[in-house]
């Protein structure tokens, strides 16, 4: 495909989006439509979507419409890409430009210019203070992918190499010693043989910190395990037995094949089936995802007030009952990976209120611009102690 036709395909694409497609479905249904295109296309294609989609209110306001056109002239714009070139009406390319949509666009205004929902913004500068600004700025960028070395498996050294190998080039940094920053084909993960070896799990930098964090002896479980990253973590560190929940068991169907490259042995309970007490109860709750919106961009246009009610009702609960799995002297860890006070201090400060049980330990906000997580996703971590 050439640039201007893969534009095209990304005019589309946003379109659908902006009618209500998930993202994810959007670029599917099309990659399913498009047998011409090339691994290379589809992946510029999907980076045409998502930049656009972290940068939707500025981009419009440069491209003088919220439409999959308005995206990409704006898109050009931003970037001085010459419009000519582009909107040739020729084979693919998109149709020429009218005289309203050249006519058309303008600067963003200072609040477009953050990409983020406009009623949004007092819950964000209320939450994040001196750091809101650099917050949303940073969920303008594509994220970083990082890695987390299996120590039961390998060490960052073996694994770095190992990784190289498979033209992977990854780097260790100084806020932890398990993690890998990729810097170099990411693409190639998946089929490397250190990721199938087990030898390296995809994970964000802020998990693997929270994981960190907590006690690793004594056993475990994941009431929210979802794929299980934190249940994996939490193995990996010598925690055990390690057991994972998920009210919705499909949700963990993965999770035996991690578990079996990991080398770890994971315990999978059955919805609502949880017998005893745990030393360590981790909740990663379903949450607004604010701190990853720039993996899962379309979340942030998405993410409604009523949403955001539902969500803190939906974590209060889970809290509450997860507060029963946890032995006398254990451990309640509770994360989120967003970075709103409501979710955060807010669930947990109302959580202590009501269960005299329990006494927070420790807090912790993680995010790019926290400066020891530097590049991390924006996360949330409270771990509160029971009598
Ligand atoms: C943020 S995701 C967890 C992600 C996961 N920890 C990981 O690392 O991949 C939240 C999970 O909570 C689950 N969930 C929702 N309500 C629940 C409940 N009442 N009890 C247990 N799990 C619940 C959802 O099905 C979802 O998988």
């Amino acid at each position: 495909m050439i640039p201007a036709a893969r534009i095209q395909a990304a005019i589309g694409i946003l379109d659908r989006i902006l009618a209500g497609d998930p993202a994810e479905a959007a670029l599917l249904r099309w990659s399913r439509g498009s047998r011409y295109a090339g691994s290379g296309d589809r992946a510029a294609v999907r980076d045409l979507v998502f930049d656009s989609l972290r940068r939707r209110s500025s981009r419009a306001a440069l491209g003088g419409a919220l439409s999959g056109r308005g995206l990409m002239i704006g898109m050009c714009r931003e970037e001085g890409l010459a419009l000519e070139t582009v909107f040739t009406g020729e084979g693919h390319a998109p149709a020429l430009l009218s005289e309203e949509e050249h006519a058309a666009g303008r600067e963003p205004h200072a609040q477009e210019a953050l990409d983020l929902p406009e009623w949004l913004w007092p819950q964000w500068q209320e939450a994040l203070g001196p750091h809101a600004e650099g917050m949303a700025l940073a969920l303008r960028e594509r994220a970083p992918v990082w890695l987390r070395v299996n120590p039961k498996k390998s060490d960052p050294a073996t694994a770095i190499a190992a990784l190289a190998a498979e033209g992977v080039q990854a780097s260790i940094v100084p806020a932890i010693a398990t993690a890998l920053l990729v810097e170099e084909g990411a693409r190639r993960i998946s089929a490397s043989s250190a990721y199938r070896d087990g030898l390296v799990e995809l994970q964000d930098l802020s998990p693997q910190l929270a994981c960190a964090a907590l006690p690793a002896t004594g056993s475990v479980l994941d009431y929210c395990a979802g794929g299980g990253g934190k249940a994996l973590a939490m193995a990996a560190r010598g925690a055990g037995p390690v057991s994972a929940h998920d009210v919705d068991a499909a949700r963990m169907a993965d999770l035996p094949e991690r578990a079996r490259r990991a080398g770890a042995k994971i315990r999978l309970l059955k919805p609502r089936g949880i017998a005893g007490r745990f030393d360590l109860v981790m909740t990663d709750v379903p949450c607004s995802g604010s701190g990853t919106w720039r993996r899962t961009p379309d979340a942030k246009w998405r993410l409604q007030e009523a949403d955001l009610d539902r969500l803190c009702a939906l974590q209060a609960a889970i809290l509450t009952e997860a507060a029963e799995t946890v032995a006398e002297g254990g451990v309640l860890a509770y994360m989120t990976c967003s970075v709103l006070t409501r979710e955060n201090s807010a669930q947990i400060g109302a959580f202590l209120a009501r269960d005299a049980r329990f006494t927070l330990e420790t807090e912790q906000g993680y995010g790019p611009e926290a400066g020891f997580a530097a590049g991390s996703d924006g996360f949330y971590l409270a771990v509160l102690r029971r009598r």
